[in-house]
């Protein structure tokens, strides 16, 4: 089948785009308003793009009543914890997806106990297995409704049973046990079937 976007519209875009290009991981984000107010919510239009200078990408849409919260606190001072989402995370996560006023905390909703971040003001959920200190790079606005944001990564938080070797910072990911998000209604994805196929370095004619 076909779908020319120009003709689609940006829900059935959305809907197309978000249930193909899948699974997408899950940044948990941590953010606090200058009011001191916390917030958390969940993003899959998210990954890494760069690790020279180590940057990572959000896409943000609007919320029910204007902007997320999440956008609000990073237009307000650019500071976020991204923690990943293992599979013991998910029905907490969810309930912090939940489109609460911007003065209730998700955190105390979903009943989860954080650590304080070394360099940015909101801290890390400490049930999440790896959490990166991020700052906001730049704001892109897309369209009236959608940003993207970058930001720099800072720092990093990653459960010590997941290293196997520190000083070449090598990581056995299925010890993180992180979902990923699949297409609506609410379909995810575990990390656990996992296959090797080793990049060739050289074209094969040269081997
Ligand atoms: C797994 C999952 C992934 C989500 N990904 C996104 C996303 O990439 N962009 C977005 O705007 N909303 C996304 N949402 C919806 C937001 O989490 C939701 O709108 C949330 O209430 C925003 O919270 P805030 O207003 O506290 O920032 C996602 C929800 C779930 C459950």
């Amino acid at each position: 089948m076909y779908f020319d976007l120009a003709n689609l519209g940006g829900k059935l875009s959305y809907k197309l785009l978000s249930s193909t290009v899948v699974p997408r991981p899950i940044a948990w984000v941590t953010t606090r308003s200058d009011h001191g107010h916390l917030n958390a919510a969940p993003f899959s239009f998210f990954n890494v793009f760069s690790g020279e200078p180590p940057v990572a990408c959000l896409g943000i849409g609007e919320g029910i009543h204007g902007p997320k919260d999440t956008v609000n606190n990073l237009r307000a001072n650019g500071e976020l914890v991204i923690n990943l989402v293992s599979e013991s995370n998910v029905v907490s996560m969810n309930i912090t997806a939940t489109a609460f006023e911007s003065e209730i905390d998700e955190l105390e909703e979903a009943g989860l106990a954080t650590v304080a971040s070394t360099h940015v003001a909101p801290p890390r959920i400490a049930a999440s297995p790896a959490s990166f200190e991020c700052r906001v790079r730049e704001i892109i606005p897309l369209g009236t409704a959608n940003h993207l944001i970058l930001v720099n990564v800072l720092a990093a938080h990653i459960i010590d049973e997941a290293i196997t070797d520190v000083d070449r910072c090598r990581i056995d990911a299925s010890r993180l046990d992180l979902v990923g998000r699949m297409e609506s209604p609410g379909w995810y994805v575990r990390t656990r079937d996992r296959f090797m196929l080793k990049q060739q370095v050289k074209p094969l004619r040269d081997a």
